[in-house]
């Protein structure tokens, strides 16, 4: 173990939650007890932040922003889109932030062939078997058979997987896979797990596969629609590492573009701004109104692990409205 050099607690409370239940040192009483759709995972989270915010008066009136990545483009937008819905959630959701995120799947699915072919990891010949896979998924959205889509995504990636011969699809420039099972190990340490207040007879998983058997169908539904309405109504910020290819960014700009909001269009044609932190080029950052887009240069799908000290800069400076996010009072000017 060593210090963090970017911790995102550095001014802020953070509360990570395991979720959805079953998961992590969540227990759920029974695998029924799981949800099997975002509407489930929204309905726990919510109680779970309200019963956090009720622990002390000061946590009513304070911002919250919600963030996670991967699976979270899921549960983010849920748990957004359910507190704002209600009339008086009593939570003062202040923002989104999404990293590396599932969000809209059967657009992002078709993404994989072409993004491989132009970073030279397969041929043609490849790309166009790929593609056959890549249209079963889709065909299966549209026909609504959800196990059967999810099988396909999975293949799509398997095979991208033997092709390209990478350590691993998370970021195609690692010679290893992320390290996940040092975490897991660490956090079986009854040590570890008494310091966190959590059941010592739990048994750490970094993924559950009960969990992803129960969310199997729920893998290929969008939650495109639940963005669209919170865009309107709060701040959303969409970062992606540069080098992942399972959720990275030609996957999530592909879904971004069929936004439908009044303002997409002013956002696909906002300047890309060069990103830099301490005058090193740390990414791209795009934005227009409540609208932020981040490519997070020489990150894989875990930002905060392979750039956490820009990682850091990126959420601070987002939350704060600092330096790339300051607030756009110039845009009147513009147009
Ligand atoms: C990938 O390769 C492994 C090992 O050769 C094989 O067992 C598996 O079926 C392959 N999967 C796909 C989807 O091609
Ligand atoms: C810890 O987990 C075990 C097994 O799930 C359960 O029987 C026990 O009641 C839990 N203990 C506490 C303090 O929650």
């Amino acid at each position: 173990l060593g210090p963090n050099p970017g911790p995102w607690n550095r001014i802020f409370g953070l509360l990570f939650l395991d979720n959805p239940i079953g998961s992590g040192f969540s227990i759920a009483a029974s695998p029924q007890e799981i949800p099997r759709n975002q509407l489930g995972v929204a309905e726990h989270l919510f109680i779970a932040i309200k019963k956090f915010i009720a622990l002390d008066a000061n946590f009513k009136s304070r911002p919250i922003y919600i963030t996670g990545e991967s699976y979270a483009g899921k549960y983010v937008p849920a748990i957004g889109y359910h507190i704002l819905k209600k009339k008086e959630s009593g939570v003062n959701l202040a923002g989104l932030a999404i990293g590396n995120g599932l969000t809209h799947p059967e657009v992002q699915v078709s993404t994989h062939a072409v993004n491989a072919y132009n970073l030279g990891l397969i041929n043609d010949k490849q790309k166009a078997l790929l593609e056959g896979i890549q249209s079963k998924a889709v065909d299966y959205v549209r026909e609504e058979r959800w196990g059967e889509a999810t099988g396909a995504r999975t293949k799509v990636l398997n095979t991208l997987q033997n092709m390209s011969g990478l350590a691993t699809l998370y970021d195609f420039t690692r010679l290893i896979p992320y390290q996940d099972d040092i975490v897991a190990e660490f956090l079986s340490n009854p040590e570890a797990k008494r310091a966190l207040g959590a059941n010592e007879s739990t048994v750490f998983e970094v993924c559950s596969d009960v969990v992803g058997e129960v969310l199997s169908d729920d893998v290929m539904k969008s939650v495109k629609y639940m963005v669209e309405f919170l865009v309107k109504k709060t701040r959303v910020l969409l970062y992606q590492g540069q080098c992942d290819l399972r959720d990275g960014v030609v996957s999530t700009v592909a879904w971004m573009k069929g936004l439908e909001w009044e303002g997409i269009g002013e956002f696909l044609d906002a300047e890309r701004e060069v990103w830099r932190v301490d005058g090193k080029l740390a990414g791209y950052v795009q934005r227009w109104k409540r609208l932020s887009h981040v490519v997070v240069m020489n990150a894989g799908h875990l930002v905060p692990t392979d750039q956490p000290v820009n990682s850091q800069v990126m959420i601070e400076d987002w939350v704060l409205e600092k330096g790339l996010f300051a607030a756009q009072e110039i845009e009147t000017q513009v147009k």
